[in-house]
């Protein structure tokens, strides 16, 4: 680790290793402080490389010995790995390293988590487990045989032995060192099994600390679910006698895909209808899924290097949508991802750290699995799909898996056989892969007798180190409606290759009302003169769901806009808009409460400064605020209807159905709650069986500043359970009122339960604070100053978690010149710490520019 001009990698210099692998066996015996790994290596020379250079990544080892074809060696070692005289034939590496889990707080590698061990190796963890070749495109076959006192040893592939201290495994499947895991502890099994489409049996685990045996059902359910759709969907079927899942409570990221043993974050596992809400369920599951699938979009066939990331994390995105969409509303589930796209993805794209969704360089490989990587990843497989249709996609799918099994493959193969499917030129659509930046999609309209033209003209801003953009190809879904409401021209797929043109539509009787990029058909930014008006009539009257709340949502942001740019108030047009769709039993409740659901403030700071403005954070609040107060006494007279409407009978199930009420009614409460004093959401509170309400509850009373009980009573009541406690937190700097919110933050990171060495409470804590706007954005600078001190201190425990949160300062240059100077002098301070990571290095710096 140092401060100094870290190394660089490059896309363009990619080399094969210059030597493959036959068989790898590695020896574990464990120890908290001294656990010892042998590896016995079978290299021979690869035929596709000309060099014979040897060189095995290793970092935080001691070696022990080294030996090759049996001859003791002694190798030449840096911090980085080691380097030897090798054969030109084949030949056997074989190795002993100590090292040490317990004191390893960085979470990657071999490290231990509330007594038990545990292994992260994606992205160039396996480094610091033993000597290898530690990158994606050298594959090998592993046996593991694990030797520790713990009740449960684990690893990939099919178990073959185990006995009193010892387990071995043994993985059919060659796979690159990322995908490699190893689990021991004193563990509870949740068993189920699965019968594959052609009749296999597979054992099924998830694995919890005893005490959590009650809170894998669901989880369960979920990887049955993702395995079943896996088959129909994709005809992809497991490859394995068994599949286990193990929850740990440190982790850095959400789930890990280590073949045929997936590791979670608990967080992302456990839920209980007490402990965990809606939201958690939701996500649970589309977790489950997504690391399930990865099988094959990742494990099967793997990624060359890691610039091809997106090949496995964005088409196993873009699947775990598909997944979730079927499992529950499509309607909703894309409004949910473009907001989430809009909110993470949009944001990365306009800052400092915008790139290419492959990018060409990297100075830490952990730096770059991004929401540019992941969403836009996703959205550009959504947007071939869209331009090839569904029948020819399943057909590109079938070849992908029949040509690159078994292989690490990269977005040109990928692209390839799309190409090759259809016959169609993808040179253009590659853009997608190499150009940073969202495109701007400006929109004009013409109408004469009786033909419709509409002209469209692409734009991408400039981004870091990519000053001139080409035109890309972007499928546009264009509806047509007329002055009365009727769809006049279903959805179609218009094709943009161009800088700038144009589409006709002709034979129509009166000028239309045009509902442009149906389905969020491409991840722009579409700007068009229109009216408020015409945005109500398209909430009204839109076929298109995802249009019709869009129309809702500009609505609300240009009225929140207008009052703070000219002072003007909240219109009727907005409220008598909102009402209309609130009052609509015909509409999906949880649509309605998507439609309730006001703009962020983060949206609405870039929104401002994209239109040339300077946003001030506190006054952004204030507005979201007098809109919600308005929203609450315009609707009053419903509010109470529909809240008891939506009233959810017997016990609680987190489907889709009951799940979209309790949305809404928690939309209503939050209004309700600011014309009573909190008085329902003191009873809701009081009466909730389940997290989802109880949380809500809370929630309403802290955003009045009326929860100082509830919360007392709530950490007493939970104050065993990490998960929700992890919420109690949370909330509190979530929502505390700007004033207040920095010192509400620095109290908890007093309290005795503040584990900051915890990533899910370091996050739950410093992370609410961040994105609450106003406060953490304080004129006094004093948000800025707590979060760095944090993000220093905690930089020399865990670089990774460390250099992910630093990204809160990423839309620095929206603000004004004051907070501008506070925010540049606290990265500064960052910068200049010393031995500060490689990982925190590269995104400061980033963040700063030039
Ligand atoms: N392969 C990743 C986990 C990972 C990420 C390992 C970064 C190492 C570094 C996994 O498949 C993943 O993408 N997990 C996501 C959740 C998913 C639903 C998008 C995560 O952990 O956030
Ligand atoms: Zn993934």
């Amino acid at each position: 680790m140092t401060n100094e001009a870290p190394q660089k990698i490059y896309l363009a210099d990619y080399k094969p290793f210059p030597f493959l692998i036959d068989g790898v066996e590695l020896n574990f015996d464990l120890a908290p402080r001294a656990t010892r790994v042998k590896s016995k290596i079978n290299f021979r020379p690869n035929p596709d490389s000309d060099s014979r250079e040897f060189f095995l990544h290793g970092e935080n080892l001691k070696l022990i010995s080294a030996k090759i074809d049996g001859k003791e060696i002694s190798p030449e070692v840096t911090d980085l790995g080691l380097t030897a005289d090798v054969p030109d034939a084949p030949f056997v590496f074989e190795a002993v390293v100590e090292i040490s889990p317990e004191t390893n707080t960085a979470l990657e590698g071999l490290y231990m988590s509330g007594g038990m061990y545990c292994t992260q190796c994606e992205a160039e963890g396996f480094r610091k487990i033993t000597y290898y070749p530690d990158r994606p495109d050298v594959m090998a076959k592993f046996k593991v045989r694990i030797q520790g006192s713990e009740s449960v040893l684990l690893s990939n592939g099919n178990p073959v032995e185990q006995g009193e201290g010892f387990a071995e495994w043994h993985d059919p499947w060659p796979k690159p060192a990322y995908l490699f895991a190893l689990v021991a502890g004193n563990l509870v099994a949740h068993p189920d099994s699965f019968t594959t489409n052609s009749g296999k049996e597979v054992e099924l685990n998830i694995y919890v600390r005893p005490g959590d045996e009650g809170k894998c059902a669901f989880g369960m359910g979920a990887l049955k679910r993702s395995m079943t759709w896996d088959e129909e969907v994709y005809g992809r079927e497991y490859d394995l006698d068994i599949f286990n899942i193990v929850a740990v409570d440190d982790f850095n990221m959400g789930a890990m895909e280590n073949k045929g043993l997936n590791i979670f974050n608990s967080s992302c596992v456990l839920a209980s209808p007490e402990t965990a809400t809606d939201a958690n369920f939701e996500r649970i599951e589309g977790i489950i899924a997504h690391e399930y699938f990865h099988n094959w979009t990742g494990n099967r066939i793997t990624c060359r290097d890691w610039f091809q990331l997106c090949l496995k994390e964005g088409l196993t995105v873009f699947r775990d949508q598909q997944f979730t969409s079927d499992m529950r509303s499509r309607a909703v589930k894309r409004i949910d991802d473009v907001i989430t796209l809009r909110a993470r993805q949009f944001r990365e794209d306009n800052g400092p750290l915008a790139h290419p969704v492959r990018p060409e360089s990297f100075v830490e490989i952990n730096n770059f699995y991004t929401a540019t990587v992941y969403d836009k990843g996703a959205e550009i497989i959504g947007m071939l799909k869209r331009l090839v249709g569904d029948e020819n996609y399943k057909r590109a799918l079938d070849l992908y898996f029949e040509r690159h099994d078994g292989e690490a493959a990269t977005i040109e193969d990928w692209l390839k056989v799309f190409e090759d499917t259809t016959g169609r030129d993808l040179s253009q659509f590659a853009l997608w892969y190499s150009q940073a930046g969202t495109p701007r999609l400006k929109v004009s309209e013409a109408f004469e007798d009786g033909t419709y033209i509409l002209t469209f003209k692409q734009e991408t801003p400039p981004t870091p180190g990519q000053p001139e953009k080409d035109p890309r190809v972007i499928p546009i879904a264009v509806g047509l409606l007329n002055p009365n409401g009727d769809e006049v021209r279903e959805t179609c797929m218009l094709e943009m290759t161009e800088e700038e043109q144009s589409f006709r539509f002709s034979g129509l009787a009166a000028k239309p009302i045009p509902s442009i990029l149906r389905e969020f058909s491409a991840p722009v930014i579409l700007e068009r003169e229109t009216t408020n008006a015409e945005r109500a009539f398209l909430l009204a009257h839109d076929t298109d769901p995802f249009n019709k709340w869009e129309a809702g949502r500009a609505l609300a942001k240009d009225t929140i806009t207008r009052m703070l740019t000219d002072d003007s108030t909240v219109g009727s047009d907005l409220l008598d808009a909102i009402s209309k769709v609130l009052r609509d039993d015909s509409l999906d409740p949880a649509f309605r409460a998507l439609v309730l659901a006001l703009p962020s403030a983060d949206d609405i700071a870039q929104t401002l400064f994209d239109a040339g403005h300077t946003p001030d954070p506190s006054r952004i609040h204030t507005a979201l605020e007098t809109v919600a107060l308005s929203y609450a006494t315009h609707l009053q007279d419903v509010l109470p209807k529909i809240y008891a409407d939506m009233h959810v009978d017997g016990p609680y199930s987190p489907d889709a159905e009951p799940a979209g009420k309790r949305a809404l009614q928690g939309a209503v409460l939050s209004l309700l709650s600011r014309l009573d004093g909190g008085n329902q959401a003191r009873a809701q509170f009081a009466a909730a069986d389940n997290m989802t309400q109880q949380l809500q509850a809370l929630a309403c009373l802290l955003r009045i500043d009326r929860g100082r009980e509830q919360l007392a009573a709530f950490e007493e009541q939970w104050k065993d359970d990490r998960l929700v406690m992890d919420k109690w937190f949370n909330l509190q700097t979530a929502l505390a009122a700007p004033e207040a919110a920095v010192q509400t933050t620095e109290a908890l990171t007093k309290h005795a339960a503040f584990d900051w060495k915890n990533p899910n409470r370091f996050r739950a804590t410093l992370g609410g604070l961040t994105g609450n706007m106003a406060g953490f954005h304080s004129p006094d600078g004093s948000g800025y100053r707590l979060v760095a001190d944090w993000l220093i201190k905690l930089d020399a425990a865990n670089p990774q978690t460390t250099a992910r949160m630093s990204t809160c300062f990423d839309s620095w240059r929206r603000y004004d010149a004051d907070r501008q100077a506070l925010i540049k002098a606290e990265l500064s301070r960052i910068l200049a710490t010393p031995k500060l990571s490689r990982d925190t290095t590269e995104m400061v710096t980033r963040i700063l520019g030039d």
